[in-house]
């Protein structure tokens, strides 16, 4: 058997495919939301929009069926980093990530798969 890859959808399907990423969504979701350092960023944005940037936000974390390019994400929060968006809230948000799949038993080997493609979005995010 060989190997999963971001390339491809086995860990989206892996970790139980779209009703597993939902109920993931909603508890990153929740964990963001409760981070007084991370609300002001979300103040403006419309509640509609960050649901659905969570949910995009994570499928493309899992090699699920969607796909960002650096430039989107660039756009996506050049007015965030405008802001002042830093590693620290980047990470925070990496660190939620992370602590949901890993309360939900998605294993070890699947989580640092899932931080690396994290990692890759880093200098898009943050406009660098
Ligand atoms: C791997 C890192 C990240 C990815 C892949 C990602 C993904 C996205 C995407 C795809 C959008 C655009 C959604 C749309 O179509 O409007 C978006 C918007 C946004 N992101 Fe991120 N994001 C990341 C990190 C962050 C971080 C660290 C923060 C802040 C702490 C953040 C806060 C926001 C906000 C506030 C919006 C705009 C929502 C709105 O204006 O309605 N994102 N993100």
């Amino acid at each position: 058997m060989r190997m999963e890859s971001v390339e491809d959808y086995s860990i989206f399907n892996k970790i139980g495919g779209r009703g597993a990423v939902h109920l993931v969504v909603e508890q990153f979701y929740d964990k963001v939301m409760s981070d007084k350092i991370l609300i002001p960023f979300f103040e403006n944005a419309d509640m509609q929009i960050q649901r659905g940037k969570m949910k995009a936000f994570l499928m493309m974390a899992l090699g699920g069926p969607i796909k960002f390019t650096g430039k989107d994400l660039r756009h996506a929060h050049v007015h965030l980093v405008k802001a002042g968006l830093t590693d620290e809230h980047f990470d925070r948000v990496a660190v939620y990530l992370d602590d949901v799949l890993e309360q939900n038993g998605v294993t070890v080997e699947l989580r640092e798969i899932i931080a690396s493609v994290v990692e890759q979005c880093r200098e898009a995010v943050l406009d660098r």
